[in-house]
């Protein structure tokens, strides 16, 4: 039977591509950077035009489609996942990779039907490495196949996590007792790249074997997620349970053992939904 999404799935590559070239420019230029809800939340004038080439180009193709954006949703767009074929766009993710030109910055798409993961694109830019994944198709890096570690071994594993500053003492103190709780299992590390998606890919490479996260949003998990399950991955709710993607809140690790030890070094603190307004 014909794929009836295969049409979105070859759009979103080229668009991603296109988008990725635009970054890509943009770094060779002054790049103006803004807040948005605190002093660490940045955003440049290229996340917003980038948005902006993604879904005019999207819309011009599929009309009917909806749309959750990171920066529509900060210009006050609703973010509410219905049963629609709705893409998720998250225009750069790894803003702060970005405006830094530290090199893990990605373009992150994905794309839903009745809440499902139908694909997902991460095209990581700098690196110039297209992640593309189908549900049931398998995922790939620039053409190539792509599988999981297989590890299972929490004491050698590599663990990814992002550290970022939090206005709220308690969570920050919680955030920081959870990377504690983890490197003295021992892992073999904790690394800190700085783009979610990338973050997702990598494990799906086999490179690092988990990530977890309190706090971030749809747009930096959804791409990520498929091309992670796609490899051989599992995606779970930071305490093991199963995953939501409007919770703010993930382990993707390269087996279900490992991402259930993980959960239990990880005490959970409160962190809001995407869809909050809505449900
Ligand atoms: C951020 C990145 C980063 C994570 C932040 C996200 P953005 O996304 O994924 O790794 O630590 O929580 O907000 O803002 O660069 O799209
Ligand atoms: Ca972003």
């Amino acid at each position: 039977m014909d794929d009836p999404w295969q049409e979105c799935m070859e759009h979103c590559v080229e668009v991603a591509k296109q988008a990725g070239k635009v970054i890509r420019e943009a770094l060779q230029g002054d790049v103006a950077v803004m807040h948005k809800s605190s002093q660490v939340d940045l955003v440049t004038e290229t996340d917003q035009r980038v948005e902006r080439l993604i879904i005019s180009s999207i819309k011009a193709k599929f009309p009917t489609h909806s749309f959750i954006g990171e920066e529509s949703v900060a210009a006050g767009a609703p973010s509410i996942l219905s049963d629609e074929p709705t893409w998720i766009i998250d225009p750069i993710d790894g803003t702060t990779n970005f405006v830094h030109g530290f090199p893990f910055v990605s373009v992150s798409i994905g794309f839903t039907v009745k809440k499902e993961i139908e694909f997902g694109v991460v095209y990581s830019c700098i690196e110039d490495k297209m992640y593309t994944a189908r549900k049931g198709k398998g995922a790939f890096c620039n053409g190539l196949p792509i599988k999981v570690s297989g590890q299972e071994d929490v004491s050698r594993s590599l663990v990814l996590t992002e550290v970022n500053f939090k206005k709220d003492t308690q969570r920050f103190d919680m955030m920081l007792a959870n990377l504690r709780s983890i490197l003295a299992i021992p892992v073999h590390g904790i690394r800190s790249p700085g783009s979610a998606a990338v973050n997702m890919c990598l494990v799906a490479s086999g490179a690092a074997d988990a990530y977890y996260h309190q706090g971030i949003h749809c747009w930096d998990m959804v791409g990520g997620a498929a091309v992670l399950t796609e490899a051989g991955g599992v995606v779970l709710d930071i305490s093991g349970g199963p995953f939501d993607l409007m919770s703010r809140r993930l382990i993707a690790a390269s087996t279900p053992a490992l991402a259930r030890h993980l959960a239990g070094h990880i005490a959970e603190f409160h962190v809001g939904r995407d869809d909050a307004d809505g449900s």
